[in-house]
């Protein structure tokens, strides 16, 4: 069993979304010690915007490609090899100006592949993905779920794992986390009981 960890909050240790999937990594471990984990760590080591580079090279055969195209080109095969190989992908997805970090939607352009996790049919866009577990962190500094200001975080990844065939896609959210010390505490420790008595308890 393969496990992917990704974080992508650009606070460090004070980040809340980074300690929380941690603790679902950890979990997981724990309910399956034989599972291999693969860490991402998208503020540390950026992913390069999708870019027009990105495209030619992806175009271009390999002895053709120039050097910043070969970067490109290796770039998207390693993510996207990484993505396919996970079993099981757990991601900290912290809401910056209403959606995900600039870093996480990097990775998303790496891993959302025509012909590789998705393909368009006579019948129309078919997901190539099934068979994954998406566990996604989602933290807020104000209260989103459910409302117009979360559509662009939380509804736009179960849409994108939705499109490429995923179905098995649970949230651990914490939001509230500005809304004053008492909020936080208890969105916190809500989302530690979430991790330690819901999220494996079918496992
Ligand atoms: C650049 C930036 C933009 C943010 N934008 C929002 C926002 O639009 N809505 C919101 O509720 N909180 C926003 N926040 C607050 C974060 O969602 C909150 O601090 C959360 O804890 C982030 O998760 P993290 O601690 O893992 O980074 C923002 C924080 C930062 C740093």
């Amino acid at each position: 069993m393969k496990l992917l960890h990704i974080d992508s909050s650009i606070l460090g240790d004070n980040s809340a979304s980074r300690q929380l999937s941690s603790e679902v990594v950890k979990a997981w471990q724990t309910a399956a010690p034989a599972a291999v984990v693969t860490y991402r760590d998208l503020a540390a080591d950026a992913i390069s915007h999708f870019s027009a580079t990105t495209l030619v090279a992806a175009g271009t055969t390999a002895e053709l490609r120039n050097a910043a195209q070969q970067h490109e080109a290796e770039l998207s095969a390693s993510t996207l090899a990484e993505f396919l190989a996970a079993d099981a992908v757990v991601i900290a997805a912290p809401m910056y100006n209403f959606t995900i970090p600039t870093q996480l939607k990097a990775w998303i352009d790496r891993i959302a592949v025509a012909g590789q996790t998705f393909r368009y049919t006579e019948a129309g866009p078919e997901g190539l993905c099934g068979g994954k577990k998406v566990v996604i962190v989602s933290t807020a500094g104000g209260l989103h779920a459910g409302q117009a200001t979360g559509v662009a975080h939380e509804d736009y990844l179960k849409l994108l794992f939705g499109f490429l065939g995923i179905t098995d896609i649970e949230f651990v959210r914490a939001h509230g986390l500005a809304y004053g010390d008492d909020v936080r505490t208890k969105a916190m420790s809500d989302a530690h009981t979430q991790i330690s008595e819901q999220l494996f308890a079918a496992a």
